[in-house]
């Protein structure tokens, strides 16, 4: 390890105690620790995830760094203070807000996102890209929930760390979360590693469920068992679990996930009208070719049954359109052989 990236590491360890110890501690902090607590964050987890408060101040944390002997230049390569174009000087990149330390898999803080107490824009402010950080390959908490995770082989997804850290001590602690980022491969790669079955637990509003069918799909094609939880109202997880308490997210919400199939289900229908014979069609199609992707035939006669029975259609009908769905994709599969088949004999006799 090079000492500059030592002294990153540092300066983001020393940073996010002095941060914590601001927000429980002191004056400055008490605003925003009467926030969270207004918010229904505990003492527990402010101190299990080590949240903090950044002083509202142009250049508290490069004075601090400072007089540590931090080089200025890493720590804003750290991406902790900014230099002003105009005369060189640094200023402080989080200012008054609520800091919430982002962790490496080996429980090293690397970077940091700050949510602004009031409506300031942006709600959250993160660290930048730097040399330690990457927020495509890091899942928020993964280092605390991954015994769990192993235990219990099985972990949850969420949209934002409030969402993580509101299921945490609601006691459903093999909660990680995406950086407001979609799901990528590398977080696939690094949650591969210790689980194959996910519940996808993001927010119940448009987004959210948007999210939730392309993280989804994702992480299906990937070959992981998925499950969906959903929310009344539109709610994300932390609201819902402030309204109605721990007891009903875990067995309401988490307990009754839906499997992926019968998310798609409801996914398909939202903004259509059943009873309209054009939108049933509709539908009505658009499952056949969901019930044609799976594997098992066993499950493809389940589902098909299930739709016959809800539209009063006959089972022959739906197995003839199956037939021909599932003739279509190998036609389709067929065709997709024969051009890489080509490509690859126009590529090797040049
Ligand atoms: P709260 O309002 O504090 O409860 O946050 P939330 O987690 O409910 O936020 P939301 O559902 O709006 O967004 C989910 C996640 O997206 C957040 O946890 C952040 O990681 C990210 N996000 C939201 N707003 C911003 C933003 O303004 N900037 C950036 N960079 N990320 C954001
Ligand atoms: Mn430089
Ligand atoms: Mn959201
Ligand atoms: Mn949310
Ligand atoms: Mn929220």
């Amino acid at each position: 390890v090079s000492k500059e990236f030592q002294a990153m590491h540092d300066a983001h360890e020393l940073l996010g105690k002095f941060y914590h110890h601001l927000l429980v501690n002191t004056k400055e902090g008490q605003h925003a620790l009467e926030y969270l607590l207004e918010r229904g964050f505990t003492r527990e987890s402010i101190d299990k995830f080590q949240i903090g408060y950044s002083l509202n101040s142009w250049d508290f944390v490069y004075k601090f760094l400072s007089k540590r002997d931090f080089s200025p230049e890493w720590m804003e390569h750290a991406g902790l203070i900014i230099k002003r174009e105009r005369d060189g000087t640094y200023f402080d990149r989080f200012r008054d807000r609520i800091m919430f330390p982002i962790h490496d898999r080996n429980g090293k803080t690397i970077a940091f996102s700050g949510r602004s107490l009031g409506l300031d824009e942006p709600k959250y402010l993160n660290s930048p890209e730097t040399a330690i950080f990457n927020k495509s390959k890091i899942l928020y908490n993964y280092h605390l929930a991954k015994p769990s995770i192993k235990k219990m082989q099985h972990a949850v997804l969420f949209e934002g760390f409030a969402d993580c850290i509101a299921a945490d001590r609601s006691g459903v602690e093999n909660g990680i979360a995406t950086m407001g980022t979609s799901l990528t491969d590398d977080h696939i790669a690094l949650l591969r590693q210790s689980v194959q079955s996910v519940t996808i637990c993001y927010d119940s509003d448009k987004a959210g469920i948007e999210a939730a069918f392309r993280a989804g799909n994702h992480l299906n094609n990937a070959g992981f068992q998925i499950k969906v939880a959903m929310m009344a109202d539109g709610l994300d997880p932390d609201d819902y679990i402030k309204k109605n308490g721990p007891e009903k997210f875990r067995n309401g919400v988490i307990g009754a996930s839906l499997t992926w199939m019968a998310f798609k289900f409801l996914y398909f229908r939202r903004g259509k009208n059943l009873q309209i014979e054009g939108d049933r069609l509709a539908y009505i199609e658009v499952i056949i070719k969901e019930i044609s992707k799976l594997d098992k035939a066993v499950e493809r006669d389940h589902y098909l049954r299930q739709l016959a029975a809800e539209f009063s259609l006959s089972l022959d009908a739906l197995k003839q359109q199956l037939a021909a769905e599932l003739s279509l994709s190998q036609d389709a599969l067929k065709q997709q052989q024969k051009q890489i088949f080509f490509a690859e004999k126009r590529r090797t006799t040049g």
